[in-house]
């Protein structure tokens, strides 16, 4: 089963990598940010992370309600999309869309700690 773990680990590092590029792209106004397919790309990313979790849920027959780090995977999860949402969508000022780049960044970082540690308090405890 370490097929599995490691398609979600890949994901997670191409995850990364996008959401830091897309930031740098924002960050100095590029118009690669408009391609289509740095639209799309991210979302066939982040698709296969999360189905490879749930996937892995099922292997491994591990209940979200047993392991509190899984459901802190899951709110800090929420937390990364929507402020990858502030820092990518245009309508927000640029100190907004920074400011929010870089707390995504950090809680991106947060996740894979408390993936490591399997607490909850990952790298903050
Ligand atoms: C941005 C989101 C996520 C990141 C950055 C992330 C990161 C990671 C990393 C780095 C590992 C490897 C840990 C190790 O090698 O021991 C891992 C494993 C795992 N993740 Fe995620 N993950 C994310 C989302 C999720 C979600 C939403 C779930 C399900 C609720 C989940 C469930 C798991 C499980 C079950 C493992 C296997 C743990 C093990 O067997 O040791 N992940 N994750």
């Amino acid at each position: 089963m370490e097929w599995i773990k490691t398609l979600h680990v890949s994901c997670v590092v191409l995850s990364f990598c996008g959401f830091f590029l897309r930031g740098v792209w924002m960050l100095s106004g590029s118009t690669l940010l408009q391609r289509r397919w740095v639209k799309i790309v991210p979302h066939v990313v982040d698709a296969t992370l999360l189905t490879s979790a749930l996937v892995m849920l099922y292997l491994f027959q591990w209940s979200v309600l047993e392991h509190q780090w899984l459901q802190v995977k899951i709110v800090a999860l929420l937390v990364y999309i929507g402020l990858g949402m502030l820092a990518l969508k245009p309508a927000r000022s640029m100190r907004v869309r920074s400011g929010a780049w870089l707390a995504g960044l950090a809680v991106f970082l947060f996740i894979v700690s408390v993936a490591l540690t399997k607490s909850v308090y990952g790298f903050m405890g």
